[in-house]
């Protein structure tokens, strides 16, 4: 078959389409994490892929993305780098104070008629998340009888979460969020000021359970009331989606409520008919059926 070279990108089969070279490195480069290390991004969506893998080819001062793939097969600690790239990390305490007062409202009623729940936050980064819900378990008297799963592909972040230190910078942010929120004290009361940390109460992660979990590839490990996975499914492409849906359905018992981030929805899922809408606009959702 005649081919000729097109000018930048890749190669054109005579009477047929451009091949898209960078694609192919972009596939192989996961198909070779994958299979090196376990981590599988091959379902992820890939605009925001290639530029993240660019990113990284050009930080490590390497000529391509097949240079890049053989330097990680070879050293753990490049791959350790690109993971950081690709597990994109930002997050917030009381991230969308809207969110989080309606959790209040309407999450932990629910939560209070059980004598105990188990929570999984999925996809929970550095953690500030996770303080959150703690703060706001507290509040509302649940945490005691609370235990919270948190999780993340990425072990780095869950070692930042465990340490539960986050910029003092930010604590203005925060101490907003939380007003918006329905916080009931001064946010302030949760930690105690460091150089430039804010080092919260140790008090807050003693129901916590910090572990790394692999939404694309590790299954249920237990049964929840309440499931929070914001921002993560939004880097997904839809087939992704649709099996972390099922690991999330599999996962939640009857009448336990689901909720994800603003930009991301259960409407598209062959699960949605077993599930009301406990608030749209949050993105907040309780299983009726088994
Ligand atoms: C943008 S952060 C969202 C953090 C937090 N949920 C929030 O809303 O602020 C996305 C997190 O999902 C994690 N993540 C990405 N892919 C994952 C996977 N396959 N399994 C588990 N966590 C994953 C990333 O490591 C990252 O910490």
């Amino acid at each position: 078959m005649a081919v000729r070279q097109q000018r930048g990108k890749g190669l054109t089969v005579a009477g047929g389409s451009a091949i898209d070279l960078e694609k192919i490195e972009v596939d192989c480069l996961l198909e070779a994490v994958y299979h090196r290390y376990g981590f599988d991004f091959r379902e992820y969506a890939p605009a925001s892929l290639r530029r993240r893998v660019n990113r990284r080819v050009k930080l490590e001062g390497l000529p391509s993305i097949s240079a890049l793939q053989d330097h990680l097969l070879r050293d753990p600690d490049v791959m350790n780098r690109l993971l950081l790239d690709l597990s994109i990390n930002v997050t917030a305490m009381f991230r969308d104070p809207t969110f989080h007062l309606a959790f209040r409202e309407k999450v932990v009623p629910l939560l209070r008629t059980y004598p105990f729940t188990r929570i999984w936050v999925a996809g929970c980064s550095t953690g500030e998340e996770v303080y959150s819900l703690a703060i706001l378990l507290e509040e509302e008297s649940l945490y005691d009888r609370s235990r919270i799963y948190a999780t993340d592909i990425n072990e780095e972040v869950l070692e930042r979460a465990r340490l539960g230190v986050f910029p003092l910078s930010k604590m203005q942010e925060y101490t907003r969020n939380y007003i918006g929120s329905g916080g009931r004290r001064s946010f302030s009361d949760y930690y105690v000021s460091a150089y430039d940390g804010a080092a919260f109460d140790r008090s807050l992660i003693r129901n916590v359970v910090f572990a790394q979990h692999n939404l694309a590839a590790d299954r249920s490990f237990n049964e929840f009331h309440a499931i929070v996975c914001r921002n993560v499914m939004i880097y997904f492409e839809r087939s992704l989606q649709q099996r972390v849906f099922g690991l999330f359905d599999d996962s939640l018992a009857r009448l336990g409520t689901l909720s994800l981030g603003h930009k991301e929805s259960l409407r598209t899922s062959p699960h949605a008919g077993k599930y009301k809408e406990l608030d749209t606009a949050e993105r907040l959702y309780r299983k009726l059926k088994k």
